[in-house]
């Protein structure tokens, strides 16, 4: 038996994973990465939760090379997943994806042209936008995606609209990294000034991170395939097989909120026995609080 929360359960539900650099065939990522066996995991616990998405978001570094094969290993693992769960699928481009084979293998498109997507769930807008710059490993969107994103924005959408970009428009520590990121965050601050978009979603960076674009949330998903070493000298660029997230985003009328979700899964018990859930479902709504929340 369970009983619903005191707070009003979010509009929205949506699963982000990034950086899944999938490589078809045999071969490790930098020589230590089983990339389908990380995403398999992460797509697992996302299942595994039980919750009701309204979407699952790739932020982008689809695959490590852009091979065709595994554009189509991608959807062949994804997209059950996301026609179980009910989930709409939105997938952008990252720096070391490339767009024609992305785009003749994810959209069925023989073009060079970014795939640049408006997806409205249950009035929740999504808008996905390549900020791969063809032939470099920074991001950033050209002219002509500005224009379009500016139409796309030009009338709200009934619940907002959730930006979904590869390059995280934040600051990251690592020197290395700055030299990669989102080219003129000013510009796309002043983009998305006074519009809808209530939140960013981003990756690229390998590390769950926070931050704002003005008043904008900013959420980056760490990788599904490996991690940043926060822990490693900020000079240096150290890989981790761990611990890999996702990240579980929910929004609600007046909030947008982000939880990192792990892969792996750790050794589990559980810290509030059923009894007790069984029990809190027959206490009345308005003394639950004082019943379960005082000291014993
Ligand atoms: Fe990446
Ligand atoms: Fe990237």
């Amino acid at each position: 038996m369970v009983f619903t929360g005191s707070r009003p359960a979010p509009t929205h539900v949506i699963a982000h994973l990034s950086d899944m650099h999938l490589i078809a065939g045999p071969g490790l990522l930098q020589g230590h990465i089983d990339t389908v066996a990380k995403f398999r995991g992460a797509l697992e616990k996302v299942e595994g939760s039980g919750e009701r998405f309204d979407a699952i978001v790739l932020s982008g570094d689809l695959t490590d090379s852009a091979q065709p094969e595994a554009y189509a290993l991608l959807r062949q693992m994804v997209e059950p997943v996301a026609e179980r769960l009910g989930a709409a699928l939105i997938m952008t481009g990252g720096n070391h994806d490339e767009r024609r084979p992305l785009a003749r293998e994810l959209y069925g498109r023989d073009t060079d042209e970014p795939q640049d997507t408006v997806t409205v769930v249950n009035g929740l807008r999504i808008i996905d936008i390549d900020s791969a710059v063809p032939g470099f490993h920074h991001g950033g969107f050209s002219d002509d995606q500005y224009d379009w994103l500016a139409r796309q924005l030009a009338s709200p959408a009934e619940h907002g609209t959730i930006l979904v970009t590869h390059h995280a428009p934040i600051t990251y520590r690592s020197p290395v990294m700055q030299l990669l990121d989102f080219d003129d965050v000013e510009r796309l601050r002043s983009a998305l000034e006074g519009t809808d978009v209530r939140a960013i979603l981003s990756g690229h960076l390998h590390v769950t991170s926070f931050g704002m674009l003005g008043a904008i949330p900013v959420f980056v998903a760490g990788g599904v395939s490996y991690v940043d070493d926060v822990g490693a000298p900020r000079d240096l660029l150290m890989g981790v097989d761990g611990p890999q997230s996702w990240n579980l985003i929910e929004v609600h009328d007046d909030s947008v909120v982000g939880t990192v979700a792990p892969v792996e899964q750790h050794p589990t018990w559980p810290s509030l026995s059923e009894a007790v859930v069984e029990f809190m479902a027959t206490v009345p709504e308005e003394e639950r609080r004082t019943v379960f929340s005082t000291k014993r």
